[in-house]
C-alpha cells in the first residue's frame, strides 16, 4: 500500500505548474501576506528559516527578499522544480537551497542544513502528515535558540466541515483526531489544537491567527494587546460576518489558523 507521503507527493507533481493559479483567490492572498507578516513580526531579518512543504517557493522568494536565508524543503519533486525557476538567481547567490528529499529521509537533509532560527509550514503542509509529535520533535532538537515555529492549517472547527455530518461522526468516532480529512486525491488530516499543543510539547503557544475573508491574530500570552487584523484592501467585511469576527465565534471562521509557538527555553 502506499504511503501517504508518496501519494501526496505524487499528486502535487501533477498540479504543480497549475500550483499557483490555485492558490490566487483574495482569501488566499490575504493569508499568505499575513502568514508572511507574523514570520517578520517575530523572526528577525538574517535569521534561517526552514520553509517546510515550501511548494512553488510564493513564501521562500519572499522570505529571501526580506532578508532571510532559507531552506526549502518539499518532498515532491515537481513542486520543488517550480520554486527552482522562481527563485534561480537567489539559490545562485546562495540565499535560498533546497532538498526535495522524501519524506523519511528528511531528518537526515535537516541535520545536513545549518540549524534554522524558525520552521514555518504554510498552507495546510501540515495536514498532510497524521502522526506530528515525531516531526515536532525533530524541529525542536535541530533549531536554534530561541526557535520558532510558525505554521497555517486548516481549521478543524471552521462551520463549513462542521455542518457536514461525517464531521460529527468523525467527532463521536475520535474525538481526539486526527481525523482523516480527505483520502482522494491526496490524504490530509485535521488536527485540533489541544492535540497538536500536545504534539508539539517542547513549544509553547504564543499566538493564533483565523485566516479567511479577513485575518485575525490573536497573543497567547500577556501583555494582552489587541487583536490584529488584516483586511482586503484595508475594509472589513460589513453585516453578520464582520460583526462574528470580533466575538469569540470568529475561531469557526477562517479556513486556515495559523500558530505561532517557541520552543520553551
Ligand atoms: C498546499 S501546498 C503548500 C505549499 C506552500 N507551503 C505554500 O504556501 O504555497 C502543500 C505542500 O506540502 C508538501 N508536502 C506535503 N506533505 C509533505 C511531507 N510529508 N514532506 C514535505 N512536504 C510535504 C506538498 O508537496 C506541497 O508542496
Amino acid at each position: 500500500m502506499q504511503a501517504d507521503f508518496e501519494q501526496n507527493a505524487a499528486f502535487h507533481n501533477r498540479v504543480a505548474p497549475s500550483y499557483d493559479a490555485r492558490v490566487s483567490g483574495p482569501n488566499e492572498v490575504l493569508a499568505r501576506k499575513a502568514f508572511q507578516a507574523l514570520v517578520a513580526r517575530y523572526v528577525p531579518a538574517g535569521s534561517t528559516l526552514l520553509d517546510f512543504g515550501c511548494g512553488t517557493g510564493l513564501d521562500a522568494m519572499e522570505y529571501a527578499r526580506l532578508g532571510y536565508r532559507v531552506l526549502a524543503y518539499d518532498n515532491s519533486r515537481g513542486m520543488v522544480a517550480q520554486l527552482e525557476q522562481r527563485c534561480a538567481a537567489q539559490i545562485a547567490s546562495g540565499r535560498i537551497s533546497t532538498s526535495d528529499a522524501a519524506y523519511p529521509a528528511f531528518p537526515k537533509q535537516l541535520s545536513q542544513w545549518p540549524a534554522p532560527h524558525a520552521v514555518t509550514a504554510n498552507f495546510a503542509v501540515l495536514n498532510s502528515i497524521r502522526d506530528l509529535q515525531p516531526l515536532f520533535e525533530e524541529f525542536a532538537g535541530r533549531l536554534a535558540a530561541p526557535g520558532w515555529m510558525i505554521v497555517s492549517l486548516l481549521n478543524p472547527i471552521h462551520w463549513s466541515k462542521m455542518k457536514t455530518r461525517d464531521w460529527w461522526r468523525d467527532a463521536l468516532r475520535h474525538p481526539r483526531g486526527p481525523r482523516v480529512y480527505t483520502v482522494q486525491p491526496s490524504v490530509s488530516y485535521l488536527h485540533f489544537v489541544p492535540a497538536l499543543l500536545h504534539a508539539a510539547k517542547p513549544f509553547r503557544l504564543v499566538g493564533r491567527a483565523n485566516a479567511g475573508a479577513l485575518v485575525r491574530y490573536d497573543a497567547a500570552m500577556p501583555p494582552n494587546e489587541p487583536p490584529t487584523w488584516w483586511m482586503p484592501e484595508g475594509r472589513a467585511p460589513a453585516g453578520l460576518t464582520g460583526k462574528l469576527w470580533h466575538t469569540p465565534a470568529y475561531q469557526l471562521m477562517g479556513h486556515f489558523m495559523f500558530l505561532v509557538l517557541r520552543r520553551d527555553p
